[in-house]
């Protein structure tokens, strides 16, 4: 679990926070805080040695390896993180995971996939705002593992204590190294399963009431 500590990242979210923030400011927010914290949750991307010559001498260095990362953005919110995780990552290949919450039950539903069937030795970014009951990511984890991806990392801005209790409860029998990002751990869940103090939903602010 690495919880970004820095002052940039506090600035940018208190601002997302905001309920006078519109969406265009949101937007552009939400991406520039998934960068920042992407640079945190890459820090261990496979690389593999790359020999070049710069123009005084041969020297070696190193390139992502392949096969390269995939990135997961959960529907609908997860788009909202695609654009500033690909700015950092632009050879990675993007697979969709369409999941929503049932309202009442608060557990995961997935109505949509495109993902490879095949993810054996993949490292797997998921990009999902919210880290709130941890329902659809425990699911979403437990999709890529299930599928073969060896190394999954799950990008939030922000998390509820309950979820991240979840997560790392739910998922004691993963046999893949998990990581999990997030800007900021906020204070608890409310009776909706909403995060406080949190930002509302993430969905709509980004994209509108739908
Ligand atoms: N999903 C959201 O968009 N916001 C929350 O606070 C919790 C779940």
């Amino acid at each position: 679990m690495h919880i970004a500590d820095h002052q940039l990242i506090s600035h940018k979210l208190t601002y997302l926070r905001d309920k006078r923030t519109d969406s265009p400011t949101f937007r552009r927010l939400a991406e520039e805080l998934v960068t920042l914290l992407a640079y945190e949750a890459t820090r261990d991307v496979r690389v593999e040695p790359f020999a070049i010559e710069t123009p005084v001498a041969p020297t070696t260095g190193i390139k992502l390896a392949n096969p390269k990362p995939l990135v997961v953005p959960i529907l609908r919110a997860g788009l909202g993180m695609l654009e500033g995780m690909m700015r950092l990552l632009p050879s990675a290949e993007v697979g969709f995971l369409g999941m929503m919450r049932n309202e009442e039950t608060l557990e995961a539903i997935t109505y949509a996939n495109r993902l490879p069937e095949d993810l054996s030795g993949r490292q797997c970014y998921i990009l999902d705002p919210m880290l709130a009951t941890g329902g659809t990511l425990v699911d979403a984890i437990r999709y890529l593992a299930d599928r073969g991806a060896d190394d999954i990392t799950a990008i939030t801005l922000l998390a509820a204590p309950e979820g991240i209790l979840h997560v790392t409860d739910a998922l004691k029998d993963l046999q893949v190294p998990l990581q999990l990002v997030t800007g900021a751990v906020d204070e608890r869940l409310n009776e909706h399963g909403y995060i406080v103090p949190g930002l509302g939903d993430a969905g709509d602010r980004l994209y509108g009431v739908v």
